[in-house]
């Protein structure tokens, strides 16, 4: 996994040269189980924080689907656990699970009907002091597919 990050003038720079601004991020995905960073940090002085992925890769959502949940780090299993047990329809997260604090609907490659999805939430709903991941809630994807979500 690509783990080289490195934080420049407010700016997320990913192993893969891509740059993230620090109120809107977009992810793209595709046919491995992996995100291309191991980590985002938002700015906690955004309005909103928008995150938008993107499956580039060619199979279906019913094989290979990803989306982007972001949860406290301690709930993180027990959200995935619970959710592989749910269906496609409901992105494989329990409906209305308090512990999701936001999360786009399951995208897929090839000719999934959805290849992208966004979400929006406030920064001010993210606790000081407290350890957020992001993970794809797709069953088995997120031991491989999660990192860390740090706010600043
Ligand atoms: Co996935």
């Amino acid at each position: 996994m690509k783990s080289s990050t490195i934080v420049l003038a407010g700016l997320l720079i990913a192993g893969n040269g891509a740059v993230l601004a620090d109120c809107d991020f977009t992810i793209e995905v595709d046919d491995t189980m992996m995100y291309p960073i191991a980590e985002m940090v938002a700015d906690a002085s955004c309005e909103t924080i928008n995150v938008t992925i993107t499956h580039t890769g060619t199979l279906d959502v019913k094989v290979m689907g990803h989306n982007w949940v972001l949860a406290k780090t301690d709930d993180v299993q027990a959200i995935a656990v619970e959710g592989m047990m749910t269906s496609l329809e409901s992105n494989y997260l329990k409906p209305d699970d308090d512990r999701v604090l936001a999360s786009t609907e399951m995208v897929g490659g090839g000719a999934s009907e959805t290849t992208s999805a966004s979400t929006s939430f406030s920064p001010s709903i993210l606790e000081e002091g407290e350890s957020y991941d992001f993970f794809c809630s797709f069953p088995g994807h997120w031991a491989s597919m999660r990192g860390k979500f740090i706010l600043k």
